[in-house]
């Protein structure tokens, strides 16, 4: 079969981590897809920067949004970030030109998700976007397709690694907050604008998103009640411990008698609790289903290696042609019930 052209617009950790995977498991791939997977086009800013891969066959661009019109690609994997501006153009310029959409952008997805996939609907192509929640672990796909049998009753997690790494340090170390965070930066771990992962917001698009798939409803990222680590100080880590607890930053949905109830807060956590055990830049997620009971996920949440390896798996189906809607099912099928904070419980 004729190999599948990517375009990857963006070459940060992620982008450049991306590259370095197809190229280094080409063969693989190859094998379990039934075609090669090429990338043809790369874009990013700065074209002199040294992103530890070798991009000489590829086509350069400056302009994302060009590269996905004009760019000899089936499909464009957006790894630029932010819910407006360039990586929003990019993925509507794919669609208009007909091609696939691959992200690992979650507050893109939180914010516009249906629009962007009534838009692949429209086109007759795919969104996809396994890498926006919880890095390297697998649960758009676990959640849309593994549990598809269940009424999903509740689910948790811990869904930002930048935070769970901060607390783990701090915890374990004493070490100081800002400190931690900059540790957490350096290695790749933290969003563009860390306020994003300490202030709860990361966690709370990935928890709006994972309602969406789990509830069957449309995503609500507003509806989300949103509170962050900022204030939680290495003594209070150390009093949960002298009790018998840790303290984690959750996302949590539960299926209310109104609607969907959506809350991201640090909660104290028993330590005997399976994520009570989750630590460092690691996730999890916890979802309770009516026939399956409880499954638990968990794996990397952040880092080159886990989120190329979740972008890889998008791309490979694709390849596979194993597309299908980005939420499970159409747009104009997803339940209009309403999704509710926390202070209305
Ligand atoms: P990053 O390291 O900051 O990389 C961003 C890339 O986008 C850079 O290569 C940058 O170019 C490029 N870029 C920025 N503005 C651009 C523009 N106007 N035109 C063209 N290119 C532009 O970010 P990242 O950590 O790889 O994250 C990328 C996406 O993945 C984000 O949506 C993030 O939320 C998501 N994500 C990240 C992780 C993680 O662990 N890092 C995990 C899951 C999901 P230059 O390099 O030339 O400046
Ligand atoms: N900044 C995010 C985190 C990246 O720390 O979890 C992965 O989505």
């Amino acid at each position: 079969a004729e190999a599948l052209k990517v375009a990857i617009a963006g070459l940060g950790t992620v982008g450049a981590g991306l590259v370095r995977l197809l190229q280094a498991q080409h063969d693989v791939i190859a094998a379990r897809s039934g075609r090669s997977i090429e990338i043809t086009a790369v874009a990013a800013r700065d074209k002199t920067k040294d992103r530890g891969c070798d991009l000489g066959g590829y086509a350069w661009y400056e302009d994302a949004a060009e590269m996905a019109r004009d760019a000899d690609a089936d499909v464009i994997v957006e790894l630029i970030g932010g819910s407006e501006g360039i990586a929003k153009e990019t993925c509507e310029a794919a669609f208009a030109a007909g091609r696939h959409v691959v992200t690992a952008n979650k507050a893109l997805i939180a914010h516009h998700g249906l629009q962007l996939a009534g838009a692949a609907e429209q086109a007759g192509v795919t969104l996809a976007y396994e890498a926006a929640v919880a890095g390297g672990i697998p649960v758009i796909k676990s959640i849309r397709e593994g549990l598809a049998g269940n009424r999903i009753t509740s689910l948790h997690g811990i869904l930002n690694g930048t935070c769970n790494y901060i607390l783990t340090a701090m915890r374990e170390t004493g070490r100081d907050f800002d400190d931690v965070l900059s540790e957490a930066q350096e290695l790749g771990y933290a969003e563009a604008d860390p306020s994003f992962d300490v202030d709860g917001v990361d966690a709370a698009h990935k928890l709006a998103i994972l309602t969406s798939l789990a509830f069957g409803v449309e995503i609500d990222f507003k509806s989300v009640s949103v509170e962050g680590i900022r204030h939680i100080t290495p003594d209070d880590l150390q009093y949960a411990r002298e009790i018998g607890y840790k303290i984690k930053l959750l996302g949590i949905a539960e299926q209310g008698e109104q609607g969907v109830f959506q809350r991201v807060h640090p909660v104290m956590v028993p330590m005997s609790a399976p994520i009570a055990s989750v630590e460092g830049v690691f996730n999890a997620v916890v979802t309770k289903g009516d026939f399956v009971d409880t499954t638990v996920m968990e794996g990397r949440g952040a880092g080159d290696g886990p989120t190329a390896s979740a972008v890889a798996a998008d791309i490979i189906d694709i390849a596979a042609g194993r597309g299908g809607p980005a939420f499970g099912v159409p747009v104009s099928a997803l339940r209009k019930m309403p999704t509710l904070p926390l202070d209305s419980h």
